[in-house]
Order: structure tokens, then C-alpha cells, then sequence
């Protein structure tokens, strides 16, 4: 969190406003530059609003009208008639054809673009792109090994600078369900964004595509069809393709209105079409509407018609705007790079997302341990404060696996460093909470202090040794200012930097020996703009056209455009700051630790999932953000990041009782939980509440807790299949019209519906249960639902989680660490279908060591329930289930009482039924886990 965001929502909007209008006085000190045009944020602001509240100078306009003044073929009387003809779309399918600045109606003319304005000018544009507006034009196709090729040129120029006036187009069919094009200059070679390495290529397949393409080429734009129904997924002939140095922009008709992804911004789980403009540059930003926020993810989901699905994926790491208007229809800008777009014929939305991460790569698999309740908070002020906390947690018995240290523990918060006083006896308090079973986490900001006397800091003085650090344009290490003060930051796209940070990490890791590290302030974030120097006044700093961004420039709270990186300018790299640290870091930890790394990043950039968890950043402690805590955390499993979760209780500002109950069970059921509170909060440890709150925290944690080996399985499966863990209902029931948007419920995996309180004071709850049978996890009591609300109760000491008809969910007793818990009986829950059937699963290995499943080190076992049994198939057996036992379960929806229970053969003593819920119940098993077993109950 940066100074600035201290502020209030309501103050970070006004700072947002007034930094808008500074720009429009700043700019007089720019006068130097103004040959080029000031391009000015135009959206949802009426025409007259844009006059006033942009920066947009008419001064500048002028000028630059003047410059790039041309006369359009279509400006004469003859050309009017026709562009009238050309003008007449209605208003919801008008393309803005003034980004960049506000026109009159003689300037739109002149750019060949139609002027009709309207009585509302809240939404659609006043000067639009009539139909066939001229652009590039494509010559002929020619095939290539893997797909077709061409050639498209632009005869006249753009209104932009630096208009690249020759592409070169190339299509690849990647796969059946993946379209790859990309545009290029032919001519000089333009900054591509590079994931990291290692993502497994897939295959080229040989099946039949799913799709079909055609393509315009007066003016230039393309079609995909999904080949089994003939339906338009994409169509870029609606708008005219504009490819300049830092103005790409590339517009398509959408198929439907059901539009999820484009983060990180705080928004529903389906994004507003209603001429929403949403910026994608990560900044260090306190989640609020309308706001760029830490991370980046340019890719969308559609829901079909249908139910089918599709994705389409813009690879491009520099700053992104997407327009969204009700036509429906989308626009991309960027703002440099390339033209590197996918598109993910699904046809459902489990498939989309798996072949959006066969393209950046499927997520990490996350340490058991990890998915145990973690504890933090800014102000554990001493190392005595912290085993104190931990210690009540204990006392209290409240499950907690990590306990954690925010900048408290550096010595002047420099990382890499622990205060002497305070923290003097770090290491050893890591050494006994390692004792008691617990993991240990600290944090990790980017920022390296660069002003202690030299020879006292070697993270520092060994980087500039190393040359490691980011460098402004003239070629010194760039100096910003976090929380040490001054400090230089790591260029984690050099090699060397990634093998100086290993060092100081091994060299830390040998006096703290962290389980993990939290790595913050990646966007990067700084307290000055650009550096402390400021920036050179350049077309990096302040390109031809900024998009809305909070700060108003791109390099306010951040480093200066021009700032120099291993592969490229920071401009290009910005967005992947957080990708490439949290590379560097999982990697340093993978060698120093030798087992599988922990990080967890604020800032993030597709791919991230591979490396890292992601929390959703500094929360307010209110119910607005509970609420919209369920989306974020939605939106990064779409974006393959399955291991995130929102600070539990809220992050800023005071908590109540009552939320910090609701969040710790929502919490409880995020992939990641982990409750947090900044500096000055009032205290937010479950042990600090009234005994009525502790046991409803109690209650829920023991719950996660009993569902580990559930929630570890489903991370199996994202890892091994890019699944998603969190899952939007959509994904389920995709034909089912109710499902398309909620966001205040959501599933694990395919069988546990979680509904939880969002609202002050409720203790009932109107949930929507899907068509099928759903079982309450508490008690199994069943629900024959056809797709409808249900009125629950919801008192405060209860979550409603539901389980799906047909599904097996592996538990075991809850114990209050993961490392004491997974020793536990395992038992399972099993929810009958009407005919009687259910399956299930279980990952299973020794929880931290490397590449268990690549390497086969691990046990997978299936439960199948049918015919009045259930019964273990251990498809996969090592020594990691030995000693462990299925313990009992309970069985949902058993028609009538059984007369008696076998298990293996024997019958069973320990055993009930009710029959108002249908419910049977078996105990005191003690069954072997690694060798099959029979459980059959007799009717
Ligand atoms: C940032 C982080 C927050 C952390 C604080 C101090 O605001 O988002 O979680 O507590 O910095 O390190």
C-alpha cells in the first residue's frame, strides 16, 4: 500500500479526479511535445464533461489538428451522401472514432467518420466510424506449415502518429480448439511479450477445428465461426484495425453480453456492458470500482447462448484499455507491442479455461500445508507479539498452520534484514513454531534500500556488483522511494538478477528459515512518480494516448517509462513485474528449500498461476467488499490462478465482530485463507472476540480443515488439468439461464455449493440450488431442487454448504495444524443420487516434496458408491497412505433404514440412521487406506 492509499474510496476517487485535471495544467509544461496530439479518456463522460474534465487542451488539439490535418477522399458532397448511407447504425453499435480527443464536428468529418449527436451523451459516441471505413487492405492468403499468411497495407494514413503502414498477418491453427493471429511489422521487430519458459507446448492436434474463418480484405478484418452451429464468436470487420507505434486497436462484435475476465478490477462476476471502459495497468490501488487494480489478465470468457463458451486471450503486456458497449461488442487498445490474440473455441467453459492455461501454463501445485488458515497482520511489532499471537490461536484452539510477519521484522523495513531488538530472536521463534508443526511466512518487497553506507548492506551493494538493478534512461540504477525510503529494483527479466536473488534468499533462508515469502509491491509500486529524479519528458512517459489510469499517467506510484529492463523498456514490461519476480522467487525457494515453493504476489500477469497464489490486495474491512470478494477471487480461477483468496476480516479500516464472523466462513471456503489487518485496525484474531464469534470461527475452521484432502484434490486437478478449484456456477449448469451470473455463491470443484452470508444482520439466506438434489454438508438434509431459490437459515454460527447428488467428498478430522490433521482417520461423505449412485476422489502424497505427481510419487484412490456399497479403487499406491484409515461416513439419501452394515465383510457395531433426514452414519471403522474397501449397509 502506498501513502496515497490511506485514503477513503471517496478520497481516492476525488485524488483520482484531481489528478485528471492536474494533468490539464501540467501540460502547459509540456509545450514541447505538442506537435503530437493529447489524446483524452473519453467514455461514459457526457460530450460537454469531456470539454471540461479531460486532458484534453484545446491549445494542443489545435496544433495538432493543424499537423495531422488531411483531407479525406469522402469530404465531398458526393462522399457525404454515401458516408450518410454509412452513418445509420444504431446508436449501441457505434465505434468511437474519437479516443483520443474530443472532435468538433468539422474534425470528425475530416477523419472521414460519421457525427450524429445524441439527446443522452452519457453513452454512445457522438463521431463513429461509418461501415468500410478505410484501412488496412490484405493481399493475398498463403498457406503456411501450420497455417495462412498475408500481407495487409494502408494506403492512406490513420489520425494516429507513427502509423505502422505495412503488417504481416499470420494465422495458426494451434489446436482444434484454439485460433492464434497475430500482426506484426515486417519491417523492424517490435517488443513481444515473452512468458516465461517451460510452459509444456502442446501438441499440434490433428482433429478437425472447431471452428471456421473468413476474412475481409477491403479494409482488412476477420471472421470466426464456431463450426458446429455456424455462430459469429468474433468479428473485426464492425470497426476499422488501427496498428500505430503506441496505439494498436482492434474492435469485434461479441455474441452474447455474458463477458467475464479483463481483471484485475472490482466488478461483478459478469462485466457491465454499458459502455464500461476497464484499464489494465497493475497498480498498487485499494480495490474500488472503476480502478486499474494490481494485476493484469487480458483475457474474457463468453457464455453462449447456448451454454457453450468461448475465450479469447490478447498476449500483450503493455498498457490495455477494452471498451465494452451493449451492441455487444469490444475494443481493445494497447498501447505498444503486438497484435497476439487467441481465441479458445471451448465449446464449454472448463475446456476455454484449459486452453486459455495450455497457452500461459496450468498452475502450480500448492504445498498442503498451504491451504491451513494463515494469521497476519501489519503491527506484530516484536518477535514476542508474534509467538504470542500464535500461542492464543493454540490456546484457544483454533486450526492455524502459518503465522506470519508483515515489514515489522526488517531491520528500517529493509528486506533481507531482521531489526535487531525487535526481532533479534527471528530465527529461533521460526525454529519453534516449526516444532509445534507450524510454517512460518514473511514478507518481500522488490525494493532494494539504496542508502545505507556502503559495506553494511549487501542485498545492495552486492546488486550493484551484480548489475542487477533497474536502470533510468541514461543508464543509472533508477532510485524510487518505498517503504525503507530510496531504493533500486531488481530487473527480474535479467538472468542474473534471478541468480542474485537466490543468493540473498539461501543467504536469509540460512538464518530464517521461511516457509514461504509474500511478495508485495510488485506492480512495482513506488511513492514517487517514476523515480527520484522524475522521468526524461519522453513519448514513453507520456505517449500519444493514455487511458484512463488512477494516477492519471503511467508512471505515477510506479517506476518512469523509459526505465531501462534486460528485455525492454519498462513501458513494455510494466504489467509483468509481479510475473517475473514471483519466477524468480518460486524458483529461489524451489533450490534453497528443496521442496514446493510458497509465494504469494499482489501484482500478477497470466502465467502467475504457474508460480505463485494471488491475494486480492488491501480490502476494506466492510460488506461491499465480503461481497465482492467472491468474484475477485472467481475471476483468478478463470485466470489459472486457483491458489487466491481476499484479506479475511478486511484489510483497512476497523472490522465488526459480526463481519469477521461472516468473512472467516466465506474465508473458510476461499482456496487461500488468510486473515490480515493493516497497522492502526483494531485487532481481528479470532481469539479476540466474544465466545459466541469464537465458536462460529472455530466451527468453520475445523470444517476446512476436516475438507483439506477434498480441496488438496481439487488442486490435483487444476494442476494436472486446469481445472478450476473456486468455480463460477456458470461453469456447472452452463444451460441453466440462472446460473449465467451469480456471484454471491459459488462451487468447489463440482460438488460443494457454498452460500454465505453477505449482508449485515441476515440469518436467513436466499440461495439458488441448481437443478439436482442437494444435501446439506451439516446434517443431509436433502433439497430436490428444480433450479430455484431456497430460503436457508443462516444464524451466525453457520455457513450453508451444499453437496451435490452423485459426488464422493473425501474428509478427514480436522486437528489444529495440517501436520497433525493429516495423521487423522479419513471418512467419507457421500451424496446419492436417486438411483443410488456417487463417486469420488483423492489425491494423496507426502504434501511439500517436488513434482510428486510428474514423478509418480503419489496415491490417487476413486470412490465409487452403487448398489448399496461403497467401495475404494486405489488406482495409484505408494507409501504415502500407509497407517492412514478410513475412520467411518456418512451416506445422504439412503431410501430406508439398513438393516445391517458390512465393512470389508464384517459387520459393523457403530452405525445409525434417521430417517427424517435419510441420512446413515458409520463410526469406528478402521480401515486400511491403501488397500481396497467395501462399505455395504443391507436394506
Ligand atoms: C501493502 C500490502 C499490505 C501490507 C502493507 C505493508 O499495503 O498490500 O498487505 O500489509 O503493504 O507491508
Amino acid at each position: 500500500m502506498g501513502p496515497l492509499c490511506d485514503f477513503t474510496v471517496a478520497l481516492l476517487l476525488l485524488a483520482f479526479a484531481l489528478s485528471t485535471c492536474l494533468c490539464i495544467n501540467n501540460s502547459s509544461n509540456r509545450e514541447a511535445r505538442l506537435v503530437r496530439s493529447v489524446y483524452a479518456f473519453q467514455n461514459k463522460s457526457t460530450q460537454h464533461e469531456r470539454l471540461v474534465n479531460n486532458n484534453y487542451n484545446p491549445a494542443k488539439t489545435s496544433k495538432n489538428s493543424v499537423e495531422t490535418k488531411k483531407v479525406h477522399p469522402e469530404s465531398s458532397n458526393e462522399a457525404d451522401i454515401s458516408r450518410d448511407s454509412k452513418c445509420t447504425m444504431a446508436p449501441e453499435s457505434r465505434f468511437n472514432c474519437a479516443r483520443d480527443r474530443v472532435l468538433s464536428q468539422g474534425e470528425c468529418e475530416e477523419r472521414g467518420c460519421c457525427y450524429a449527436p445524441l439527446p443522452d451523451s452519457a453513452g454512445p459516441p457522438w463521431c463513429f466510424y461509418p461501415s468500410l471505413y478505410p484501412g488496412y487492405n490484405m493481399g493475398p492468403l498463403s498457406p503456411t506449415p501450420r497455417g495462412q499468411e498475408a500481407t495487409l497495407t494502408r494506403a492512406t494514413p490513420s489520425h494516429l502518429p507513427g502509423d505502422i503502414s505495412t503488417l504481416h498477418l499470420d494465422v495458426i491453427q494451434e489446436t482444434a480448439g484454439c485460433f492464434h493471429l497475430t500482426l506484426k511489422d515486417p519491417s523492424a521487430q517490435r517488443y513481444e511479450v515473452n512468458l516465461p519458459a517451460g510452459v509444456p507446448q502442446t501438441e499440434a492436434d490433428t482433429k478437425e477445428a472447431l471452428y471456421t474463418t473468413e476474412y475481409q480484405s477491403d479494409p482488412f478484418g476477420f471472421i470466426v465461426r464456431r463450426k458446429s452451429n455456424g455462430r459469429v464468436i468474433m468479428n473485426t470487420t464492425v470497426a476499422p484495425l488501427l496498428f500505430a507505434d503506441q496505439y494498436l486497436q482492434l474492435s469485434t462484435a461479441l455474441t452474447s453480453p455474458l463477458v467475464s475476465g479483463l481483471g484485475e478490477h472490482y466488478t461483478s462476476l459478469l462485466l457491465d456492458l454499458n459502455w464500461t471502459s476497464l484499464t489494465l495497468w497493475n497498480k498498487d490501488m485499494a480495490p474500488h470500482a472503476d480502478a486499474n487494480l494490481y494485476g493484469s489478465h487480458p483475457f474474457f470468457i463468453v457464455q453462449e447462448e447456448d451454454g457453450s463458451a468461448h475465450g479469447v486471450f490478447l498476449l500483450n503486456s503493455n498498457a490495455v484499455e477494452v471498451m465494452l458497449q451493449p451492441s455487444p461488442a469490444l475494443t481493445w487498445v494497447a498501447l505498444g507491442g503486438i497484435f497476439d490474440l487467441y481465441v479458445f473455441l471451448g465449446p464449454d467453459a472448463p475446456s476455454v479455461i484449459r486452453q486459455y492455461l495450455q497457452v500461459i501454463g496450468y498452475p502450480m501445485m500448492p504445498p498442503y500445508w498451504s491451504l491451513g488458515f494463515h494469521l497476519c497482520r501489519w503491527g506484530y511489532t516484536t518477535s514476542k507479539t508474534t509467538r504470542r499471537v500464535a500461542q492464543r490461536m493454540h490456546d484457544a484452539k483454533f486450526p492455524m498452520d502459518v503465522q506470519w510477519n508483515d515489514l515489522d521484522y526488517a531491520d528500517k523495513r529493509r528486506v533481507f534484514t531482521f531489526d535487531p531488538w525487535r526481532f533479534g530472536d527471528l530465527p529461533q521463534m521460526v525454529d519453534e513454531f516449526h516444532k509445534k508443526g507450524m510454517k512460518y511466512i514473511l514478507i518481500l518487497d522488490p525494493g532494494i534500500s539504496s542508502s545505507s553506507p556502503p559495506g553494511t548492506y549487501s542485498p545492495f551493494d552486492d546488486g550493484l556488483k551484480r548489475d542487477v538493478f533497474i536502470k533510468n534512461a541514461t543508464g543509472q540504477v533508477l532510485i524510487g522511494k518505498v517503504w525503507p525510503g530510496p531504493t533500486a529494483f531488481p530487473d527480474f527479466t535479467n538472468p542474473e538478477t534471478r541468480s542474485w536473488w537466490e543468493d540473498c534468499i539461501r543467504d536469509f533462508h540460512s538464518k530464517v528459515p521461511v516457509d514461504g515469502l509474500w511478495i508485495d509491491m510488485n506492480e512495482p509500486a513506488s511513492f514517487v512518480q517514476g523515480s527520484v529524479d522524475g522521468c526524461p519528458d519522453s513519448d514513453l512517459e507520456n505517449p500519444p494516448y493514455t487511458p484512463r489510469v488512477v494516477g492519471g499517467q503511467l508512471n505515477t506510484g510506479t517506476l518512469c517509462m523509459s526505465a531501462q529492463q534486460n528485455l525492454s523498456t519498462h513501458y513494455n514490461l510494466h504489467n509483468m513485474y509481479g510475473l517475473t519476480e514471483a519466477f524468480a522467487t518460486h524458483r529461489a525457494l524451489l533450490k534453497v528449500r528443496g521442496k514446493r515453493p510458497f509465494v504469494l504476489s499482489r501484482s500478477s500477469f497470466p502465467g502467475i498461476g504457474r508460480f505463485s497464489g494471488v491475494w486480492t490486495g488491501d480490502v476494506m474491512s466492510d460488506w461491499e467488499q465480503l461481497r465482492y470478494s467472491i468474484p475477485a477471487v472467481l475471476q483468478f480461477s478463470l485466470f489459472g490462478v486457483p491458489l487466491v483468496g481476499a484479506d479475511i476480516c478486511g484489510f483497512e479500516g476497523n472490522t465488526t465482530e459480526e463481519l469477521c464472523v461472516r468473512w472467516m466462513q466465506l474465508g473458510a471456503f476461499y482456496p487461500f485463507m488468510r486473515n490480515h489487518n493493516d497497522r492502526p485496525n483494531a485487532p481481528q484474531e479470532p481469539f479476540i472476540f466474544g465466545q459466541k464469534a469464537q465458536a462460529a470461527m472455530r466451527s468453520v475452521l475445523n470444517l476446512r480443515y476436516s475438507l483439506l484432502p477434498f480441496l488438496y484434490t481439487l488442486f490435483h486437478h487444476a494442476h494436472t488439468s486446469a481445472e478450476t478449484v473456486a468455480r463460477p456456477l456458470f461453469m456447472e449448469f452452463p444451460t441453466d439461464p440462472n446460473c449465467q451470473s451469480i456471484d454471491r455463491q459459488f462451487l468447489w470443484g463440482s460438488s460443494l455449493l457454498i452460500s454465505p452470508v453477505l449482508e449485515q444482520g441476515a440469518v436467513e439466506l436466499a440461495a439458488y440450488l441448481p437443478p439436482a438434489t442437494w444435501y446439506s454438508l451439516h446434517n443431509g438434509q436433502p433439497f430436490y431442487s428444480k433450479g430455484q431459490y431456497l430460503l436457508l437459515p443462516a444464524p451466525l454460527d453457520t455457513i450453508n454448504v451444499h453437496v451435490r447428488e452423485g459426488h464422493i467428498i473425501p474428509q478427514q478430522e480436522p486437528a489444529l495444524t495440517t501436520a497433525a490433521s493429516r495423521r487423522n482417520s479419513f471418512y467419507l461423505t457421500v451424496a446419492l443420487t436417486a438411483g443410488g449412485w456417487a463417486h469420488g476422489d483423492l489425491f494423496w502424497d507426502d504434501g511439500e516434496s517436488l513434482d510428486t505427481f510428474e514423478t509418480g510419487n503419489y496415491c490417487y484412490l476413486v470412490f465409487i458408491a452403487g448398489q448399496s456399497q461403497v467401495v475404494s479403487d486405489p488406482l495409484r499406491l505408494t507409501g504415502a497412505l500407509d497407517g492412514l484409515v478410513l475412520g467411518g461416513l456418512q451416506v445422504f439419501g439412503v431410501p430406508s433404514p439398513p438393516l445391517y452394515v458390512l465393512a470389508n465383510g464384517d459387520k459393523v457395531r457403530d452405525f445409525t440412521y434417521r430417517s427424517d433426514t435419510k441420512v446413515l452414519i458409520v463410526t469406528g471403522l478402521d480401515l486400511p487406506m491403501s488397500k481396497v474397501f467395501t462399505v455395504q449397509w443391507a436394506l
